[in-house]
């Protein structure tokens, strides 16, 4: 039985009031920036090359698909979120719930999705940046620009400023400088302003020929190119985890996961019908910094420059919160037990995770150097849509055995919505490639080790 112990909501919520607690500021405006700041990426920058190739002008119908498979995961987050309004993300929340073996292969999914999300972003800054480098005149050695394997037809051996800016954030975040929530809104502007600026712009080049044939790869096209983008929508999460800090967290973070959602999937749209419809798409080809090409292509170099310095700075802010939320889930789990000391000891001077923050942060800046960006993308994708689908099939498991506790915001049509969430989840998980799988189940292997070897026996409910 003991793999099914839970830690009590109720202490969690006493434990997170005790000693010293956040200050209370944020509401729903603030946390729907925050869920834009982490969604808005490389996904939408540099992945919608890719699945431009994969789908065709049909790529509209792939952000549509994979926007609608997160808004039922996103209900079922927003449903959680509201009853345990703590911070510490679905991990705290199944640990309290669902018990400890459920909320451990939850934490391990995680930690698939952030860390490699980080090194995926990274080598998707690493684009811009070498285009708005290449666009002043400066170019890096070819061997240095990329991972190998990254760029069909050209040798290529480690990415230089993907490890770099991951090592940047890294010294950042271990020193305790993260943003505020000042910082982070004006980036979401800027962020959103380049997007914006993107479809005013590019909008009167579309030229509708370029949309034809539409679906040159047929459906599966589009369904692959679906999984693939996915990694545009990830993000919404972190919202979750800002919790102790909201004025109203039962009614705030549920708006707050959905809006930025929204949002989002608006831009998605759009851009990718822009982007399709200036540049034929088998142009694409090869190119890391699709947007800001379709508006080269366009003749409107100064733009795509601003495009280019856009994105750098957006990506920068999702570097600095899933490198963040990696290090909270070890630190959330270490405290429990499951994990060794050493990833919740805080550093006398900084106050932060500092040793686990710097080893999270070469992993993922070596991993990014020398791993190509789609590999990444997918694996990130795996552990997220598993993560997804546990979520669902939790908020199943939980009307069912604790059906009186209070639910602020409860997810529409149980039991279709969730059941839905699985099924979506699971069938663009079969998308992606057996390379991706092995990986995966690799991951998962480890990860049972280390629970039963380790786990199972440190944990602090043993005592
Ligand atoms: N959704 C985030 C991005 O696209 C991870 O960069």
């Amino acid at each position: 039985m003991s793999l099914f112990r839970t830690k009590s909501i109720e202490d969690l919520i006493r434990t997170s009031q005790e000693g010293k607690t956040l200050k209370k500021t944020l509401g729903t405006w603030d946390l729907t920036m925050l869920g834009i700041g982490a969604i808005i990426g490389t996904g939408i920058f540099v992945l919608t090359g890719e699945g431009a190739l994969t789908a065709g002008p049909g790529l509209i119908l792939s952000f549509i698909i994979s926007g609608i498979v997160c808004a039922f995961a996103a209900l079922c987050y927003a449903e959680f979120a509201s009853l345990v309004p703590v911070s510490g993300s679905v991990y705290t929340y199944s640990y309290a719930t669902l018990g400890e073996f459920i909320a451990w292969l939850i934490g391990w999914d995680l930690i698939l999705e952030y860390a490699l999300a980080t090194s995926a972003v990274s080598a998707g800054w690493s684009g811009y940046a070498q285009s708005l480098a290449a666009g002043l005149g400066l170019h890096l050695p070819t061997a240095l620009s990329a991972a190998p394997g990254a760029v069909k037809g050209v040798t290529t051996y480690f990415n230089l400023p993907a490890f770099l800016i991951v090592l940047l954030v890294t010294t950042l975040l271990s020193v305790g400088i993260k943003e505020s929530t000042r910082v982070n809104n004006i980036m979401v502007l800027i962020k959103v302003a380049v997007v914006i600026l993107f479809i005013v712009v590019g909008v009167g080049y579309v030229r509708p020929v370029n949309w034809t044939p539409f679906l040159p790869f047929g459906f599966k096209g589009v369904l692959e190119a679906s999984a693939l983008v996915f990694f545009a929508y990830i993000g919404f999460d972190a919202v979750a985890s800002a919790a102790e800090e909201s004025r109203d967290p039962r009614r705030d973070l549920p708006r707050g996961i959905i809006y930025s959602l929204v949002v989002c999937t608006l831009f998605y749209v759009v851009v990718s019908a822009v982007m399709t419809g200036i540049v034929e798409y088998p142009r694409f080809e090869g190119i890391a910094h699709p947007v800001s090409l379709a508006l080269q292509v366009a003749g409107q170099n100064w733009v795509a420059g601003f495009i280019d310095l856009g994105a750098i700075l957006g990506m920068t802010t999702v570097l600095l919160v899933m490198t963040y939320g990696q290090t909270r889930i070890f630190f959330a789990m270490s405290r429990d037990g499951l994990l060794p000391r050493m990833f919740s000891t805080v550093h006398p001077k900084y106050q932060t995770p500092f040793g686990s923050t710097w080893l999270v942060g070469i992993i993922s800046s070596l991993v990014g150097g020398f791993v190509p960006l789609g590999r990444l993308a997918e694996l990130t994708n795996i552990g997220t849509l598993a993560a997804f689908t546990l979520v669902s099939v939790a908020i199943l498991v939980l009307r069912r055995t604790q059906p009186d506790l209070p639910r602020v915001f409860k997810v529409p049509g149980v039991p279709v919505v969730p059941i839905l969430s699985i099924l979506f989840c699971i069938t663009l998980m079969t998308q992606l490639q057996a390379l991706t799988w092995i990986a995966f189940f690799v991951w998962l292997t480890i990860g049972l080790f280390v629970y039963f070897l380790y786990s199972r026996n440190h944990s602090v409910l043993n005592h």
